[in-house]
């Protein structure tokens, strides 16, 4: 989507969001690092499929004041479910569990890169997670800051098999995994959005000067036909 966001909005995103405490991805497990603001469920997940539910929570709630505190107006996460809402017919809401509504949003640094991979919710937590049933899952980023050249993402047609597992590296995917699937390359340009089925299986470029900093979230269709939001 060319120019979701207008380039006074994708500044405010990348200028205020400089005084929120950062994290990195597990170095060990994390081959290219990523910089974020805001927790991923999926960085939360215990070995047994559930969610550990204080560590998020604590986290989540420190994040969400955070936010709060970086005044972003406007905000591009807000921006953004609105605009989607609005071109669905109904109000984007937040993902909830337990009654408690996750935190709908991350901020993201990648510039080296990220590994062919995919996002499933429902295998990512097979016993369930939501209050919500999801049947679809779409993958938002909106570009707040880009490159000059490099950082394109790229989705395959290819979706999870067996097979697959023959090529795991860290949390992703060797790229012969996909080297015989069509594919989109897509270079990240200022304002623009990409929605896409993260079930794809999906890569980062890396940048070799610049910075690419995108708002990411993710969208899930529930058996009612509603869409609701998560990190
Ligand atoms: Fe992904």
């Amino acid at each position: 989507m060319p120019d979701f966001l207008d380039t006074s909005t994708c500044r405010t995103g990348s200028r205020r969001w400089t005084g929120c405490p950062t994290a990195d991805y597990h170095p060990a497990r994390v081959p290219t690092p990523i910089v974020r603001f805001g927790p991923a469920l999926n960085d939360y997940r215990q070995d047994d499929g559930r969610l550990d539910a204080a560590r998020h929570w604590r986290d989540a709630e420190a994040a969400r004041a955070a936010w709060q505190r970086a005044g972003m107006r406007p905000d591009p996460i807000a921006v953004s479910l609105a605009r989607i809402g609005s071109a669905w017919g109904a109000a984007v809401t937040t993902a909830t569990i337990g009654g408690r509504a996750v935190f709908g949003g991350t901020l993201r640094e990648i510039n080296a890169g990220a590994l062919v991979h995919y996002d499933d919710i429902n295998r990512e937590f097979p016993t369930g997670l939501f209050d919500q049933e999801i049947v679809a899952q779409l993958a938002f980023n909106v570009w707040v800051t880009v490159p000059a050249t490099g950082g394109a993402t790229t989705v395959w047609r290819h979706r999870w098999e067996p097979a697959d597992e023959r090529h795991r590296e860290a949390y992703g995917y060797r790229p012969e995994t996909v080297e015989h699937s069509q594919h989109i390359s897509l270079a990240p340009e200022l304002g623009d959005g990409l929605l896409f089925n993260p079930a794809n299986f999906h890569a980062v470029e890396p940048n070799p000067t610049g910075r690419r900093i995108a708002f990411a979230f993710f969208l899930g269709l529930t058996t009612t036909g509603q869409l609701i939001a998560w990190s």
